[in-house]
Formats: C-alpha cells, structure tokens, sequence
C-alpha cells in the first residue's frame, strides 16, 4: 500500500517507521522538512507540500499538534486543496472532540472520508505496533482501514461518529483506565 503522512514528529516518525517496516510505500510531508530526513534514509519519500502528499496516496495518516490540523487540511497547499477523490484521510492526533465532529464534516464536504483514530500508547509502542486506537466514524471506513491500523495497533476499537475516539481518550484518562493502557499525554 501507499501511505502519505502529514506531520513526521515524534509520533509521525514512529508510525512512518512502522509501516516502512510492514513493506509499505511511505511518503512523508513535515513543515520543518529538515525533520523529514531520518525517515528519507529509511526508504521514505518526501512531498514539498501538503497538496503534493495527498495527490498520490491510497491513503493519507495525519499526526499533527491539534491546533494544525485545520490549517494543514484546510490552508493553502492543503491536503484538501486538490480534488480527494473519495480517498480516506485518519487522523492520529488526537483533536478534540468538537474539531474532530468538525473534521469529519468539512472532509466529506471536500468530497474525501475521514476517520479519527486517536491513539493510546507512546512512540516506542507505535514503532512496535503497540499502540489502542480508539477510532471514530463510519464503520465502513474503519473496516476498510482494519487491516492497516492492526498494523499499527495491539488493539482497535470502534467507539462511534468522528468524534468519539477523542472524547473516548478523555474519558478513560479522566477514570485511569488501565485497559486502554498508557495514555501519551498522561505518561
Ligand atoms: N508522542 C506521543 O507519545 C503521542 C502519543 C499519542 C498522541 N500524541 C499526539 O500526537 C500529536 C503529535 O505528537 P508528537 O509527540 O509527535 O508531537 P511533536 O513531536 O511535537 O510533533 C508535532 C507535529 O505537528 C506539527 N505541527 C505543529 N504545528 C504545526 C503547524 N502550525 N503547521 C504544521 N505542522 C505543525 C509539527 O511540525 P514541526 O516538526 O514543523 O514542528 C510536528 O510534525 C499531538 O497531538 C500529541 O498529543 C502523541
């Protein structure tokens, strides 16, 4: 498969690392580019934008600070500013709740699919495709993304609309669940 990555930070490089090991086509897009190189060196390529990384992809995985996210779909040069084609954007941020229900509107509007899959666990668990997804929107969407997340995560769950995956991460933070596991922004 070939899978477009907005955002190589931490856990974007982490994810990107993952997926160039399961044998995937990787193509990365950061806007410090200079973060991009590990991954270049890993057998990753690099888009000069986000519109250049969303125009080849059969998908596109975004792992960004929450307040980039609208810009990095939505700006100029966005992923949104070509036509999607019906292609399927996740997100791994995880946005709130309110910006990913957001999200998922103004994708479809653009004529893309978009799935929340916020995730539970560190960097070290999603090189090691350890990681809970807690993901939300269309079931139909998630199924067909199963395949690839199994790759990134010990465990998935559907928990709802976009939306729900956010608010469900909150919730189990806020009640220490220890089923979900470690929660990043809690380690
Ligand atoms: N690290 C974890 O263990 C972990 C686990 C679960 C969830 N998360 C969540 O995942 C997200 C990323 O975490 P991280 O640890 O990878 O953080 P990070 O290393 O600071 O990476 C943040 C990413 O967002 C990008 N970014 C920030 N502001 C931007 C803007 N205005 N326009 C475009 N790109 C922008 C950064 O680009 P630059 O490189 O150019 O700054 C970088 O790619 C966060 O929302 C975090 O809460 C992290």
């Amino acid at each position: 498969m070939h899978i477009g990555i907005a955002g190589t930070g931490n856990m974007g490089s982490a994810i990107a690392r993952r997926l160039l090991a399961a044998g995937h086509d990787v193509t990365v897009w950061n806007r410090t580019a200079a973060r991009v190189q590990p991954l270049l060196e890993a057998g990753a390529c690099a888009a000069g934008s986000p519109a250049v990384l969303a125009a080849g992809p059969d998908l596109v995985i975004s792992v960004l600070a929450d307040q980039a996210l609208e810009e990095v779909y939505f700006g100029e040069d966005g992923l949104l500013s070509g036509d999607p084609g019906g292609r399927l954007f996740i997100d791994m941020s995880p946005a709130a709740a309110a910006t990913q229900r957001r999200m998922g509107e103004r994708v479809t509007a653009a004529g893309g699919r978009y799935l929340e899959c916020a995730p539970l666990g560190d960097a070290a668990a999603a090189t090691q495709g350890g990681l809970v997804g807690l993901a939300g929107g269309d079931a139909w969407d998630v199924e067909s993304a199963r395949a690839l997340l199994d790759q990134l995560c010990r465990r998935l769950e559907h928990v709802g609309g976009c939306g729900a995956g956010a608010a469900a991460v909150r919730a189990g933070m806020r009640a220490g669940e220890p089923a979900l596991g470690t929660p990043a922004s809690i380690r």
